[in-house]
C-alpha cells in the first residue's frame, strides 16, 4: 500500500487540505474522510499523521483489534507511545468503526425458517 495516493493527499503547490478544508458532510470530516464524533480530534491528531484517515475509516475492528493495529504500528511503523490519547482514540475507533456484524441485524431465528429441499441444497423460503 505503500506509495498509494489518497485523494485528500496534497500535490506539491496544493494548499494544506488539512488546515485549508474543515468542511464536515454527513458527519464525515472530508479532509480526512473520519467520523466527527466523541474523540474525532484525539484520533485525527494521533492517527493522520503518517497516512490517510481514509484506511482508518474503511477498516472494522473491536477495540482489542484497534489496539492490535496500534502496537502493530508501534512496533513496525513507528507510531509512538499514545499515552493517554490511546484510550481516547481506541473509544473512538471502537465506537466509529465496530465490526459491521455486530448490533447491525438480528441473528436469523432458525427455528422460524421454513427450509425446503431442491436437488441436494438447503434454502431458506423467500
Ligand atoms: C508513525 C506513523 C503512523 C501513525 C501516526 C499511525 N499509523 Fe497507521 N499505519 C502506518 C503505516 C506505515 C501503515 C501501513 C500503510 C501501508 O501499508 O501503506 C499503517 C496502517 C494502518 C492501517 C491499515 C492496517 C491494515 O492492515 O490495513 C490502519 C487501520 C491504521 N494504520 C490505523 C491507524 C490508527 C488508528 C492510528 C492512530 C492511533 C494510526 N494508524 C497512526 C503508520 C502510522
Amino acid at each position: 500500500m505503500a506509495g498509494v495516493r489518497y485523494p485528500q493527499q496534497a500535490a506539491v503547490g496544493d494548499a494544506l487540505p488539512e488546515i485549508a478544508d474543515e468542511r464536515i458532510e454527513g458527519g464525515v470530516h472530508l479532509p480526512t474522510g473520519l467520523r466527527v464524533a466523541e474523540g474525532f480530534e484525539t484520533a485525527r491528531a494521533n492517527c493522520t499523521g503518517c497516512h490517510s484517515g481514509r484506511l482508518i475509516a474503511r477498516n472494522r475492528a473491536t477495540r482489542d483489534g484497534w489496539q492490535e493495529m496500534i502496537r502493530w504500528m508501534q512496533r513496525t511503523q513507528g507510531l509512538w507511545q499514545l499515552g493517554r490519547n490511546e484510550p481516547a482514540s481506541l473509544d473512538y475507533l471502537a465506537t466509529n468503526y465496530a465490526p459491521e456484524e455486530t448490533g447491525c441485524r438480528a441473528n436469523l431465528d432458525v427455528e422460524a425458517i421454513e427450509w425446503y429441499i431442491l436437488g441436494n441444497l438447503f434454502l431458506r423460503n423467500p
